[in-house]
């Protein structure tokens, strides 16, 4: 939601390397951008509707390009239309500051009436304009721009990630953060900040995560941080081990199909090192997985949202199926207003790719106000889900850049089922043999994902996809550990071809969407050998006998001889097949969106990180 970035350099120009950090930034927003550089005495703000090119543009003539401190911004829109207009930066008028904001403020129709009749004018429908007109009051009265800033922040209700700057006092550049990510980092002769590390790993790999409250200013080497009352605080570099190429496309045309083909090695990363062949066990390192921590949990309570949540899915599954161990699962938007009730001695795990979306962070903290202990599967490391979780199982999927999640979602699986495995491990429902077993098994899923993606696959899926490029609706179907499969297909193929997909427990058909089938409307069914498939394949003969036309997915040979058509994926053991069975899926969507021209690694009104309610 938004990104933003900022730079304060002694000696370099500041310009391209901020259009280069919104470039990496631009997953988290596209909708419109904008920058704001210092030239001499005043602002200069440069912001249009559309992608990054369109900015680069406006920027062809140079005339901002030595400028040494900036802040900039790519925005998904919540007040105010996409428009030049409402693009930020946003100023007070004064030509004395420029602003850049993700989050919302809630108090800002109060704020705008009281600034309004002050005879300040307002020039966008954006929230963020109070906030610039705010500062800009409190900078007419003399005060240093941070001060100004904290004077204005206290005003506000909601949450944010600010940037500002001035060129007041020989220039300076301001940042704050209530809620959404806000990282740092200084170097020598410069500083810099991001929505997300991407955005600073061109400079430095040693970066420093602001919390919620932290105000800080920014100048070449130098760092100060500060709470809203101006009392300092200490806050530690952290390196990141991600580097700036893995944020590239690496020749591939979409950043998707690049994050699609690495499942093999994301699978190697997060879970290798991590398996105890000779115990059968697994050990994750952040936080207390002992045997004495996992038998004291009663019940266990997932809290995700979108593709995540449906990893959480499967890890319900699973944990029920090996652990015995009863597990809810909610939506995190909805856990957080239903009033939920937690049994003593729940773990409540937070399922989240990036670690920043508010519905999950909300969930969390709640889960952990009304007692329960909390662990999070995520892959950022030092984001706001990981930093509050008693306990984290990083998931090594790397940058994922793509809007629409697939390594992540991947990664987060194999976390599951590492989770299940040590939970099983310690509550004595898996021995060392099973444990092996398991182990081994998931093992052997690198080169049947590899064989998944070889060309030929990819051919056919792409060729049944395209087959299908005019339908107006679809189905996917499945059953147990590949009922979230399903829910996982129809989410990608909506979210990049935006067609009407809808995943469904394969045996709720019949209580009523059977009703939707027409002839040769395209039914997927995911179905893999195991305690599900005889029961699949009776449905799948349910929605044959409606006209439907079978697209069958998997590894169940009797449903691909039912099926019209049908993609075979390698076999392995039932809790594991989901892994295998969504690579055709997602690669199903993207070849899908590519026919129908669709924009994939930006689909319209998305937004990777989804830091608003
Ligand atoms: C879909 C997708 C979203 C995210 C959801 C949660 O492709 O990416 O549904 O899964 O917004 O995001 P994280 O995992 O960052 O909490």
């Amino acid at each position: 939601m938004c990104g933003i970035v900022g730079a304060f350099s002694r000696k370099g120009a500041v310009l391209d390397g901020m259009l280069e950090g919104l470039r990496v930034l631009e997953y988290r927003g596209y909708d419109s951008c904008g920058v704001a550089v210092v030239e001499g005495e005043k602002v200069e703000i440069r912001r249009k509707v559309g992608r990054l090119t369109e900015l680069e543009k406006l920027l062809a003539d140079g005339a901002l390009a030595g400028a040494r401190i900036g802040v900039g911004h790519t925005r998904w829109a919540t007040h105010g239309a996409p428009s030049d207009e409402n693009a930020h930066p946003h100023s007070d008028g004064s030509g004395r500051l420029a602003l850049v904001h993700n989050g919302i403020i809630e108090n800002f129709l109060e704020l705008r009436r009281e600034l309004q009749a002050e005879g300040r004018v307002f020039t966008s429908e954006t929230d963020t304009e109070v906030l610039s007109h705010l500062v800009g009051r409190e900078l007419a009265r003399g005060l240093k721009l941070v001060d100004a800033v904290r004077a204005a922040l206290a005003r506000v209700h909601g949450y944010y990630a600010i940037a500002v700057m001035s060129p007041a006092d020989g220039g300076a550049l301001v940042c704050a953060r209530q809620g959404p990510p806000l990282v740092v980092a200084t170097t020598a002769d410069a500083a810099y900040l991001g929505s997300d590390v991407l955005a600073l790993l061109p400079h430095t790999r040693d970066v420093v995560y602001l919390e919620d409250g932290d105000v800080a200013e920014l100048a070449p080497g130098s760092l100060v941080v500060t709470n809203l009352a101006g009392q300092p605080l200490e806050r530690h570099a952290r390196r990141i081990d991600w580097d700036a190429e893995q944020a590239s496309k690496a020749g591939y045309p979409h950043f998707m199909l690049k994050e699609i083909h690495e499942q093999p090695d994301v699978l190697a990363r997060t879970a290798f090192d991590r398996i105890l062949s000779a115990s059968g066990d697994v050990s994750f390192e952040h936080g207390d997985w002992s045997d004495a921590r996992l038998r004291s949990f009663e019940r266990l309570q997932v809290i995700a949202c979108g593709t995540a949540l449906h990893a959480g899915m499967v890890a319900k599954y699973l944990i029920e199926q090996l652990v015995r161990l009863p597990v809810d699962l909610d939506y995190a938007s909805e856990f957080r207003y239903r009033e939920p009730v937690l049994v003593p001695r729940t773990l409540a795990l937070a399922v989240s790719q990036s670690g920043e979306t508010a519905d999950t962070l909300a969930a969390l903290r709640l889960a952990r106000e009304l007692g329960a202990s909390t662990a999070s599967i995520c892959n950022v490391m030092g984001s706001t889900v990981v930093r509050e979780s008693d306990a984290t199982i990083l998931t090594h999927a790397g940058p994922e850049i793509g809007v629409a999640s697939t390594k992540a979602f991947v990664a987060q699986v194999v976390a599951a089922f590492l989770l299940a495995v040590r939970l099983g491990r310690a509550r004595g429902t898996i021995d060392a043999n099973g444990g092996r077993a398991l182990l081994d098994e998931l093992r052997r899923l690198r080169p049947r994902m590899e064989a998944l993606l070889a060309p030929e696959t990819i051919e056919r899926v792409g060729a049944i996809a395209r087959g299908h490029v005019d339908a107006k609706g679809f189905f996917f179907l499945g059953r147990g550990v590949n009922f979230p499969i399903a829910l996982e297909g129809a989410l990608k193929l909506k979210e990049i071809s935006y067609v009407h997909a809808e995943g469904y427990a394969a045996g709720e058909m019949k209580h009523g969407p059977i009703a939707l089938i027409s002839k040769g409307m395209p039914i997927v069914v995911v179905n893999a050998p195991g305690s599900v498939a005889d029961k699949v394949r009776s449905n799948l003969h349910e929605v044959k006998a409606r006209g439907g036309h079978v697209i069958s997915i998997g590894s169940d040979a009797a449903s691909h001889e039912l099926a019209d058509e049908s993609i075979d994926v390698p076999a392995t053991i039932e809790p594991l097949s989901a892994v295998l069975n969504v690579i055709p899926l997602q690669l199903f969507a993207y070849h899908h969106a590519l026919a129908r021209g669709c924009d994939i690694d930006k689909p319209r009104n998305l937004a990777k990180s989804v830091t608003v309610e």
